[in-house]
């Protein structure tokens, strides 16, 4: 059902395989989202109190910070089936009925990248979320029919990195909507310590307390360095990951202290550089860097944003001072407050 999953730099194939391994596969491994897991938790409890279904959920927020893992942390702790697809696999109507039908009462069908779903395949959507029921065509043309067919109540959960992109009528179907923001680095610090035990990496705390800091807030990219810095550290030191260490492997691989990486540190110096600090487009600053536009608001803006490295203003994106600065430059006058926004 993935063959179309987009691959973007957090999501390289030769690490989906480790992945799994480095999956929290109860909620309580969950690390951080204190919020986001107690509202969950009380849903769970009340549903499972009153010897109903979930509702509907959706998960929202930049890519690699969990919203997969919660779907499947989800149908585990509710003890029911999960069947996964995800919006740009879905062709027509056809495709999601046949998964709708395989549903048994309170199982849980996951669709991510939910906004990449067609507006057709929408619509065919909404009574079964709310009356638990599909309209199915069984005929073309003059003699076009549609025939009712109920379906068993299911939960299900959404997840997408573009909210802004969901229609109002979607969002409204779900019961609930859940927001996952970047990790502050202490949270970091415990996702990378909890999967180098898993992989039987020794490490110390300040070891991972470097690899957490440079981690971008994202857990995904924090698994990926450690293994990044675990392979320098087998052949280049003696196989501990101190703080030297990932330090050394860490700006090997060009990730700066601030957990910028290669194309993070583009778009900066290209705005900076050649449109004088912004405000410019987004589609501008994506052909300059030879990135795809949804690609720079999906996966690098947040960070850079959430970091106070660039603004997003009517007139399009301007870098911060702070921007200037990490790179030794000096901010022109009147340059964007780094606290806007
Ligand atoms: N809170 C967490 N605690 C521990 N590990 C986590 C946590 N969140 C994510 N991870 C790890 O990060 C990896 C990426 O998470 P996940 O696949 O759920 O992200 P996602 O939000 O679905 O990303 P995408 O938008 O790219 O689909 C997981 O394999 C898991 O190992
Ligand atoms: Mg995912």
């Amino acid at each position: 059902m993935s063959k179309l999953q987009v691959t973007t730099p957090e999501s390289l194939p030769e690490e989906s395989g480790a992945d799994a391994a480095l999956r929290p596969s109860r909620l309580d491994e969950f690390v951080g989202q204190a919020q986001v897991k107690s509202s969950l938790q009380i849903a769970i409890d009340a549903a499972k109190g009153r010897r109903e279904t979930l509702d509907h959920i959706l998960f929202f927020g930049p890519p690699g910070l969990g919203k997969t893992t919660l779907a499947m942390l989800m149908a585990r702790e509710m003890g029911v089936q999960l069947r996964t697809t995800s919006g740009p696999v879905l062709e027509k109507p056809g495709d999601l009925v046949g998964l709708l039908t395989s549903l048994g009462r309170g199982d849980m069908l996951f669709i991510d990248e939910i906004h990449r779903m067609k507006p057709a395949l929408e619509e065919f959507l909404y009574p079964a979320m709310e009356d638990y029921r599909v309209d199915v065509r069984i005929a073309d043309g003059p003699n076009a029919q549609t025939i009712p067919m109920a379906l068993e109540r299911f939960t299900l959960i959404g997840a997408t990195t573009r909210f802004g992109l969901l229609t109002p009528p979607m969002r409204a179907r779900f019961g609930l909507v859940e927001r996952l923001g970047f990790y502050p680095p202490d949270e970091l610090q415990q996702i990378v310590a909890r999967s180098a035990s898993i992989l039987q990496v020794p490490m110390d705390e300040e070891g991972a307390s470097e690899i957490a800091r440079r981690s971008r807030g994202t857990p995904r990219i924090a698994n990926r360095l450690l293994r990044r810095v675990r392979d320098y550290a087998q052949v280049r030191a003696d196989g501990h990951i101190t703080a030297a260490v990932a330090d050394a492997a860490l700006a090997r691989l060009n990730v700066d202290e601030f957990g910028l990486d290669d194309m993070d540190v583009r778009i900066l110096t290209t705005i900076i550089e050649k449109f004088g600090g912004g405000p410019v487009g987004l589609g501008t600053v994506a052909v300059a860097v030879g990135e795809d536009a949804g690609t720079l608001q999906d996966v690098y803006e947040p960070y850079l944003i959430q970091q106070g490295f660039l603004d997003r203003t009517p007139r399009g994106r301007c870098a911060t001072a702070l921007a200037y600065r990490r790179f030794g430059l000096v901010p022109p006058a009147g340059q964007a407050n780094i606290f806007d926004g």
